[in-house]
């Protein structure tokens, strides 16, 4: 985890693409404690949904359990709810959306219409990077705290004590979409509907890429130079 201390610079959007056990989730948590910008995962959002049993909750679970991306205006008015949100106001970290081009063309439009101080600021997009044979193992592998959400992996970040939350002492859980049948259609549809958004990001020249088969640690790094040099042209906090 970064030394540094959180910041109350304007930050902006920050994207985190990647295909499903890329570590976008894994990285979001660390840059969330450096900026002190919330982490607004659709994934997160849409679990905590359908374990609520909400309207919303209902319509996704079966989609989700197929491991097929949910619909765009249902994800999209979904995260417009949240971005209103008072924290929001110097940047977030988004994990896990924009997923497809739809998604991408609706959060252009989206903010060409707000402001971070008085700034309209463009999202800081970031493809991290991760080769089929890690992602198959890191999604078999996650197991994650149901108190806190901390995220471990049985092979490369395993907890002090087997299935146990170091912080919470929590038994650790698997999710549902982690099983190797869902896995490899959650992949096939990365393919299908995420790849074409990466290139829609490197067209408009705003694509940056990371090495994400590194430690974690070395991962964030990278990611945080990136961040840097905008979060400093935005300068103060007017
Ligand atoms: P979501 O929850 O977003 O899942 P995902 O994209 O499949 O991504 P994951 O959460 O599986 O992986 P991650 O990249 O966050 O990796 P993590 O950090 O956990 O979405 C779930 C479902 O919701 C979708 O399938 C869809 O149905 C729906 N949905 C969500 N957003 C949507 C949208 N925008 N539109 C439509 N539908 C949407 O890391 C994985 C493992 O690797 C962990 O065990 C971790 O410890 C380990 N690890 C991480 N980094 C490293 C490293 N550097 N070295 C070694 N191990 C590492």
């Amino acid at each position: 985890m970064p030394a540094t201390a959180a910041t109350d610079a304007v930050v902006g959007p920050i994207a985190l693409l990647g295909a499903p056990g890329a570590g976008k989730g894994t990285q979001a948590k660390l840059i969330v404690h450096r900026y002190g910008i919330p982490q607004i995962s659709t994934g997160d959002i849409l679990r905590d949904n359908v374990a609520r049993g909400t309207e919303l909750g209902k319509q996704a679970r079966v989609v989700m359990e197929r491991g097929e991306l949910v619909s765009d205006q249902l994800v999209s008015g979904m995260v417009a709810d949240r971005l209103a949100q008072k924290d929001c106001e110097r940047g977030y970290i988004l994990d896990g959306f924009p997923r497809t081009v739809a998604q991408a063309e609706w959060l252009d439009k989206y903010l060409d219409s707000r402001t971070f101080g008085r700034r309209k600021l463009p999202p800081v997009v970031i493809n991290i990077q991760v080769g089929y044979n890690q992602l198959l193992q890191r999604l078999t592998g996650r197991r994650s705290c149901p108190a806190c959400g901390r995220i471990y992996n049985v092979y490369s970040q395993p907890p002090r004590v087997d299935h146990v939350c170091d912080v919470e002492g929590a038994s650790l859980i698997q999710r549902k979409d982690d099983k190797e049948e869902v896995i490899s259609e959650r992949l096939k549809e990365y393919e299908r509907r995420t790849l074409p958004l990466v290139e829609y990001y490197r067209r408009q020249g705003r694509l940056h890429e990371v090495n994400g088969e590194l430690p974690a640690n070395q991962v964030t790094e990278q990611i945080l130079k990136l961040i840097e040099r905008p979060a400093v042209q935005a300068g103060s906090n007017d």
